[in-house]
């Protein structure tokens, strides 16, 4: 029989990520294209689940994505990934986005998104992960507020 998992705390797979965006990055309009971000944001949620699961994982499931302000070329994009939520072999990845503008330091907030991921075994077949655990009352709350959202997905497969 395998041993079963002790948890992990959401702190010890947090990732940040910064990325300078360049002309290569823009769309037409000549600001940054929401496919770069979008790819941006998918890398970091991998990674904090990666992390997490210490394992590979793939993406699932993507919450649709708002993008409320543009996004400059020159500007630092700056990104946070948590792990807010494990099912048996999935995991969900709360990812905020920030813009600094790296000259002036104002940073904006851009966007959050929620993804969902599945941790594969080595024959690429889905395999159990480690339950997350909340430290504080904030993680507690997101983390109910994240298996209600995982619901709410499944229900609607
Ligand atoms: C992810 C994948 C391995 C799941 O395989 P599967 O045979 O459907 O596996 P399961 O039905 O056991 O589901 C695995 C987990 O995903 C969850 N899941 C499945 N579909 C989901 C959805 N639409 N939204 C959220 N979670 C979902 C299940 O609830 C399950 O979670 P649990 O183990 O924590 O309860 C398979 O669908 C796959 O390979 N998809 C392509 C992944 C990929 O290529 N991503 C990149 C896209 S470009």
């Amino acid at each position: 029989m395998t041993e079963p998992f002790s948890s992990k705390t959401i702190r010890a797979s947090r990732i940040h990520l910064a990325q300078l965006m360049h002309p290569e990055h823009a769309n037409l309009l000549g600001n940054v294209h929401g496919g770069w971000i979008m790819k941006l944001v998918d890398e970091a949620g991998a990674l904090a689940c990666m992390r997490h699961a210490q394992r590979r994982v793939v993406t699932v499931a993507i919450d649709s994505m708002v993008f409320r302000n543009p996004i400059k070329i020159g500007d630092l994009v700056l990104l946070n990934a948590e792990v807010t939520y494990t099912g048996r072999t999935s995991l969900e990845a709360e990812v905020q986005v920030q813009a600094e503008n790296p000259i002036t330091g104002e940073r904006t907030h851009t966007n959050t998104a929620y993804l969902v991921y599945v941790a594969l075994d080595d024959a690429g077949k889905p395999t159990p992960v480690p339950p997350v655990k909340a430290e504080t009352e904030d993680e507690k709350r997101r983390m109910e507020a994240a298996r209600e959202r995982q619901s709410h997905r499944l229900a609607n497969k």
